[in-house]
């Protein structure tokens, strides 16, 4: 499923609404170039979790925050990260199991790391202010959570 969002709210909306229906232990795998918008979602969904807007920040420099909505959320920014043996030293994939919510930028870094299911989300700067973002549901469950938020309305 591809969404077109053309300003910041409405890449924030199209996370809330994602955050709104996602089930516990649900693995989102944000992929996509600096300045694409990952951070935006991931804020928006992390606010449809159910954690205050003012909590929200960007892991940029401590490579992951967490929060308390309705599950744990664990939002990782890995653009820090040289390779894979660093990743694995840190023991991110901890995070991938159990009821918490991981929601992890630039995650083509732990693709080898990831469970089989999980929501990849790949976005693109396709015009200053144009962001094309496509989920690509991995596994069944996933397939469900993108026919839940197929209908979404993003403010104009
Ligand atoms: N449609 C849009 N969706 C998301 N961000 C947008 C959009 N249009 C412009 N922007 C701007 O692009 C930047 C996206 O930054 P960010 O979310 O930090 O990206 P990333 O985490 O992928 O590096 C922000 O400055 C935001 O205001
Ligand atoms: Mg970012």
């Amino acid at each position: 499923m591809i969404f077109k969002t053309h300003n910041s709210l409405q890449t924030r909306q199209l996370g809330e609404k994602l955050g709104s229906v996602l089930p516990a232990g649900s693995i989102l795998a944000l992929v996509g170039e600096s300045g694409a918008g990952k951070t935006c979602l991931a804020q928006g969904i992390i606010k449809g979790l159910g954690v205050l807007d003012t909590y929200i920040t960007s892991p940029s420099y401590t490579l992951i925050n967490e929060y308390y909505g309705r599950y744990p959320v664990f939002h990782f920014d890995l653009y820090r990260l040289s390779g894979l043996p660093e990743v694995e030293e840190l023991g991110v994939e901890e995070y991938f199991f159990g009821q918490g919510i991981a929601i992890i930028e630039w995650a083509d870094k732990v693709r080898e790391l990831l469970p089989p299911h999980y929501m990849e989300i790949k976005l693109d700067k396709i015009e200053e202010t144009v962001r094309r973002i496509e989920l690509i549901p991995r596994g069944e469950n996933y397939r469900n959570l993108v026919n839940q938020i197929s209908h979404v309305d993003l403010a104009t």
